[in-house]
């Protein structure tokens, strides 16, 4: 009885999210999309080297085996895909850099889109903003900028792609200084979910405060125009640490949370291992040279490895790409906003790292399990006005992320409960400390699929819901994945 009823309302749920046959699922939504997109746009069937190269992610567990893929070349055409998915109620996936993190975010079964023509990136100088299409990756922004004097406040991580960067929010090395990648926006060529081509700056109130933060339901940027910063040389590096060294790079994480310098941005990483939590210590200045005594502790500790030292922003960046997955990986990410690192919290962090590194490192011996302390400011929310994501920007938080890089995909549904089980204990002990984030909002960016829209909008989001509604009411962005307004 109890079977029954639930297979009759499973069923047509279970059929309009996973097709039966990917392959064979949504061929006529495919050719009606070819027939109708023009000659700067293509569209690829599976095995085809363009196919394989839109479906693709950073990681392996976020690709998903999709019907087919299109290469929008214009806007024009993006919109034209739209309504095509929208009248046909065929799922869909947007896809900018790959790099989310949690399966059918940027992938489906459906038709894969992928933005890797718009691949342009254009500074105007005299306007002090840099034009980039959506499907273009950081490392190509920073490239064209570099040695320009001007940057943009973005990603720290080579490869990423600016678009799930710039709609979820974006922690930079200098936000301390401008604030978050939102914070640092001139405007977003955008099309609607109805198809309509318009430019979104911000005078249109509701999407320039839903696009800041609220991921892709509002429709498909093809354009992102970014106010830049002034940049010179800056000073910094990565500094590793072995396991006997943790006491010391915990009293200099303590200790660095009372530096006020905007300048100054530390990110620390502490990853497993059989022997004991390593620890890597990116240090960043904005400036040839950092005040004095601002890194001392971290400086005086002794390292494995640094490359610490006076450098181009692009040098930094470029020396950042082996902290990137490689593209075997499968992973699980989630993060824990906490408001300080006290004693306490760098504690059950560490103790969480060891309880779940050593289970599941003995079921698949090639886990890594990382943190990253990202602590700012107290006002680091304070650069810009209103925004989906962060809904209280009176209160900093420290969105840590939380990483399981792993090889058995029979491992997903354990490691995804012990991340859950890690997170909601290190939230309990910042809890106990006193801070008041038992519903701090997190990090949309690093959030795993199953965290509910509140813990992420907070308070915004009935003001979200309603925007939504305007500007979506066929629910037509709901047909692709993500945390869905
Ligand atoms: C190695 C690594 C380093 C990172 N470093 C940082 C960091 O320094 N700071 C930080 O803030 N975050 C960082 N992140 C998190 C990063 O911001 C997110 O993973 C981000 O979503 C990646 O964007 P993407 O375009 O590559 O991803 P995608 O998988 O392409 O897209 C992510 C989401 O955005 C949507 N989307 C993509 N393009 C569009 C579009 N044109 N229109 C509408 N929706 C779109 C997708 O549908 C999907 O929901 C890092 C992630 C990794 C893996
Ligand atoms: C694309 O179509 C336009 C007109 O629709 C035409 O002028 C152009 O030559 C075509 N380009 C290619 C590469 O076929
Ligand atoms: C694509 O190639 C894979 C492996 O070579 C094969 O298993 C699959 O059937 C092919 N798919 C299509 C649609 O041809
Ligand atoms: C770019 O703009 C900056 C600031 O407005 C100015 O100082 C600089 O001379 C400009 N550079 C070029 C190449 O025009
Ligand atoms: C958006 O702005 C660009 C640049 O100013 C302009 O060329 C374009 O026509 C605008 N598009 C719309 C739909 O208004
Ligand atoms: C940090 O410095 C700024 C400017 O010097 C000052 O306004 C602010 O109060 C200081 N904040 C703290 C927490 O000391
Ligand atoms: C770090 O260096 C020490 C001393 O040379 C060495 O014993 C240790 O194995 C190194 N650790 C790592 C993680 O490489
Ligand atoms: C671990 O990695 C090795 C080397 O890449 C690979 O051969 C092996 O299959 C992986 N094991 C698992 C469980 O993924
Ligand atoms: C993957 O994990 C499962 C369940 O723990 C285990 O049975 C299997 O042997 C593992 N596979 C590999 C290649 O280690
Ligand atoms: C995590 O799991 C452990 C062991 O299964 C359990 O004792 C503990 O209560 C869980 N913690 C949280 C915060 O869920
Ligand atoms: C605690 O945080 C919530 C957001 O999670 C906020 O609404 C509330 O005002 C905060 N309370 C205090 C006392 O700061
Ligand atoms: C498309 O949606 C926008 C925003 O809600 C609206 O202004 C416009 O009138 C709609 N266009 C059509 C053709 O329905």
């Amino acid at each position: 009885m109890l079977s029954a009823t639930f297979l009759v309302v499973a069923f047509p749920l279970a059929s309009f999210s996973h097709a039966s046959t990917p392959s064979g699922g949504y061929q006529s939504t495919c050719r009606s999309i070819a027939d109708a997109i023009s000659n700067s746009s293509q569209l690829f069937y599976p095995n085809s080297t363009q196919y394989n190269a839109d479906i693709e992610h950073a990681i392996i567990s976020s690709t998903q085996v999709s019907a087919c893929s299109v290469e929008p070349g214009s806007a024009a055409d993006v919109s034209v895909v739209l309504r095509i998915l929208g009248s046909t109620r065929t799922p869909f996936a947007v896809k900018g850099g790959g790099h989310a993190y949690n399966l059918g975010f940027s992938s489906t079964t459906g038709v894969q889109i992928s933005m890797t023509r718009f691949n342009s990136v254009e500074h105007n100088n005299a306007t002090g903003t840099v034009d980039a299409g959506s499907g273009v990756t950081l490392d190509q922004v920073y490239a064209a900028l570099d040695s320009t004097g001007a940057n943009i406040v973005g990603g720290r991580i080579p490869s990423v792609g600016i678009s799930g960067l710039t709609l979820g929010g974006g922690y930079a090395f200098m936000s301390n200084q401008y604030g978050l990648t939102i914070d640092n926006m001139a405007g977003y060529e955008l099309v609607l979910p109805n198809g309509t081509i318009t430019n979104v700056t911000e005078s249109n109130k509701d999407l320039w405060f839903a696009l800041r933060g609220g991921g892709n339901n509002f429709g498909i940027v093809t354009k992102f125009t970014y106010k830049t910063v002034p940049q010179g040389q800056i000073w910094g590096g990565t500094l590793r640490y072995d396991v006997d060294k943790l006491d010391l790079v915990k009293e200099a994480v303590l200790k660095f949370q009372l530096v006020n310098d905007t300048k100054a941005n530390v990110n620390v990483y502490v990853i497993y291992t059989p022997a004991g939590a390593v620890s890597i210590g990116l240090v960043f200045y904005n400036a040839p040279t950092p005040a004095p005594g601002i890194f001392d502790d971290f400086l005086a500790i002794p390292t494995n490895q640094s490359d610490v030292k006076t450098r181009s922003f692009v040098d930094i960046f470029d020396s950042l790409y082996f902290i990137n997955t490689p593209k075997t990986d499968r992973s699980r990410v989630n993060a824990v906003s906490v408001t300080q690192y006290s004693p306490s919290v760098f504690d059950a962090l560490v103790n969480q790292i060891l309880f779940w590194g050593g289970k599941i490192a003995a079921l698949d011996p090639n886990l890594t399990l990382s943190i990253i302390l990202e602590p700012f400011l107290k006002d680091v929310f304070s650069h810009g006005p209103a925004s989906a994501y962060p809904p209280d920007r009176s209160q900093a938080l420290f969105p840590t992320g939380i990483s399981f890089k792993y090889g058995n995909a029979s491992l997903d549904d354990t490691v995804s409960k012990g991340l859950r089980n890690f997170s909601d204990a290190v939230t309990a002990a910042a809890v106990v400390d006193g801070q008041n984030v038992s519903h701090a909002a997190v990090y949309p960016n690093y959030a795993l699929f199953d965290t509910p829209l509140e813990e992420i909008y907070g308070a915004n989001l009935p003001r979200l819901h309603g925007i939504k509604k305007a500007v979506d009411p066929e629910n037509v962005m709901g047909l692709a994945g993500g945390f869905k307004i």
